[in-house]
């Protein structure tokens, strides 16, 4: 009898272990969220599938110096996507010797491009690209690339998709710099239309004096 219930559980255990593959939101890491920050940066030019998902912040100290974005290419016919997450990179200081890496939900679809990062400083705001909804039969794939300004200046453009336009510029991060993401992204569609990421706002914190 004990044998019988152990091997019950056995397979329990290995059934449950299955279905953890197909868990399609999960939260990842969430140990620096009770930092303090400033202010929310935001777009007007979001896409609307979907619902906001968890704000991931860099550890105290830390900013976003460098992004990735993970992109799904054309599928000439299939169902487009385009962006699908953006990684924020976060370094303590200029050195840039240790990295933490924060990403809100990611999205399904796609590879991660190369990291690309701010020659000084830290990056202050950002801008979308978008593809506004197309309609009942259109194929959406809601926000497109990104683009982000460092406090030293240059403008750095994500290795995203080219469909809709991009919107206005956020306001900018004062006195410090981007130090954490919150993305809005639609449900996995189960083979309807997919969308993913749709819109995303990244918060500022304060440099300590
Ligand atoms: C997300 O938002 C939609 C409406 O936009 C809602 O129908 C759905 O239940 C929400 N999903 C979750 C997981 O909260
Ligand atoms: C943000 O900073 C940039 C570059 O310094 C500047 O051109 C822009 O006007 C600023 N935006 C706002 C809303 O202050």
């Amino acid at each position: 009898m004990a044998s019988l219930l152990s091997s019950v559980l056995l397979v329990a255990v290995a059934y449950s272990g299955y279905c953890e593959e197909k868990v399609f939101l999960q939260r990842a890491g969430k140990e620096f969220n009770s930092r303090q920050y400033r202010s929310v940066l935001t777009v007007n030019n979001g896409e609307k599938f979907g619902n906001w998902t968890w704000p991931e912040i860099c550890p105290d100290n830390f900013f976003a110096v460098g992004f990735s974005v993970r992109v799904e290419s054309k599928q000439h016919g299939g169902d487009d996507t385009a962006l699908n997450g953006i990684r924020l990179i976060c370094s303590q200081d200029e050195s840039r010797s240790f990295l933490y890496y924060i990403e809100s939900h990611t999205g399904y679809f796609g590879e991660w491009s190369h990291p690309q990062y701010c020659p000084s400083g830290v990056l202050t705001s950002f801008q979308i690209r978008v593809e506004p909804h197309r309609g009942l039969l259109g194929d959406d794939t809601a926000v497109n690339n990104i683009k982000f300004r460092c406090s030293s200046n240059p403008m750095l453009e994500a290795a995203g998709m080219d469909w809709g336009e991009y919107g206005f510029w956020s306001e900018n991060c004062t006195n410090g710099g981007i130090c954490g993401i919150e993305t809005k992204m639609e449900d996995y569609q189960w083979g309807l239309d997919d969308s993913t990421l749709n819109d995303v706002r990244l918060f500022c914190c304060d440099k300590h004096q």
